[in-house]
């Protein structure tokens, strides 16, 4: 009987090989006979419920049956993919004398081309690359930064609230928190990304770039800061620029201070903000700072950018204008 049925099945299955006329057809056949709804296949799943004997006679036959069929199938598979590509060779023409269609090739973005050259620098100089969230918590964006519960850079006004307690960060400092949560001393990294303020002007856009830095060792002080930043404005500006240093407050870093470069128009641009860590930050990550020491900074790239490719209005840059993007090769 299960002969009988066997060796039916494999001369059905031959037949319909023979007459199939296209690739999508030998599918269906495929699954037809082979496939997981076959009989062959309700066959092998049933194999255990036989004898022992029977189930190594059977299972044979099965597979005996099962390998013609895929034979057949393959030889039929290649008759007809010959047959489709000779009838593609007849049938569609290709016109060679077209004109080609040119894929412009786009330009590196002045902000990104900025932070490339401000990451540069500091990968030279053994500093790692790391990203943190953009949208934060309210722990590490404020409070783990000692930034006090009333401080207006907290309220709907100023900033992208997106329930009760995240929000869209307002300043990559939050990143210094993440990093030193989880990594020991000695630290030296820098993290690029995008923040967000609801400010819009001609030198404030509601998205905006920053690089934060932070560097902890022991016996790191204010004049190893201080080395560091004014070498790198040697290295960043072929003009020459005026730049000072001068003291100032957060929240997250005691001493603190800003640095400002003279502009063409002969006015001080706030640049770069910088600090020794402030021990409120170090008792908040667990790292010891009797032991340990460590300076922050945070870059605004908008401002480099301006000041790099004398540009006056920020808003041009993300206006994605093509013929003012292409400049920047
Ligand atoms: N997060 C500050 C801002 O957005 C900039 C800043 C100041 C970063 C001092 C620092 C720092 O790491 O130490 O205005």
């Amino acid at each position: 009987m299960e002969k009988l049925n066997l060796l039916r099945i494999l001369k059905k299955a031959e037949l319909e090989i023979q007459n199939s006329n296209s690739l999508s057809d030998l599918n269906i056949i495929k699954s037809k006979f082979i496939g997981k709804k076959s009989y062959l296949f309700r066959i092998i799943s049933s194999l255990n419920i036989l004898s022992k004997d029977n189930k190594i006679i059977v299972g044979k036959k099965v597979n005996f049956i099962k390998k013609n069929i895929k034979k057949l199938l393959d030889k039929r598979k290649k008759t007809l993919s010959r047959l489709e590509i000779n009838k593609k060779i007849h049938t569609e023409d290709i016109d060679i004398s077209l004109p080609g269609c040119r894929k412009g090739i786009g330009t590196i973005h002045p902000i990104n081309s900025i932070i490339h050259r401000v990451k540069k620098y500091f990968f030279n100089l053994g500093f790692s690359i790391v990203y943190g969230p953009e949208i934060e918590d309210e722990y590490y964006n404020f409070d783990a930064l000692n930034i006090p519960k009333n401080h207006p850079s907290r309220n709907k006004k100023d900033t992208f609230w997106i329930n009760e307690k995240k929000l869209l960060r307002t300043q990559t400092s939050c990143v210094q928190i993440r990093i030193l949560e989880k990594t020991k001393p000695p630290i030296r990294i820098i993290s690029p990304g995008c923040v967000y303020r609801k400010d819009f002007d001609k030198t404030h856009s509601p998205m905006f770039h920053q690089i934060e830095g932070i560097v902890i060792d022991k016996n790191v002080s204010f004049s190893n800061l201080k080395h560091i930043l004014f070498k790198f404005f040697d290295y960043f500006f072929i003009e020459e620029f005026k730049i000072r240093m001068r003291p100032s407050y957060f929240p997250f870093t005691k001493i603190s201070a800003e640095i400002d470069i003279l502009d063409k128009n002969k006015k001080w641009i706030e640049v770069i903000g910088c600090g020794m860590i402030h021990r409120k930050v170090f008792k908040n990550v667990q790292i010891d700072n009797n032991l340990y020491s460590g300076f922050a900074f945070g870059i605004g790239i908008e401002r480099l950018t301006m000041l790099f490719y004398n540009i006056d209005d920020l808003r041009i840059l993300f206006k994605n204008n093509v013929r003012f993007l292409r400049q920047f090769k």
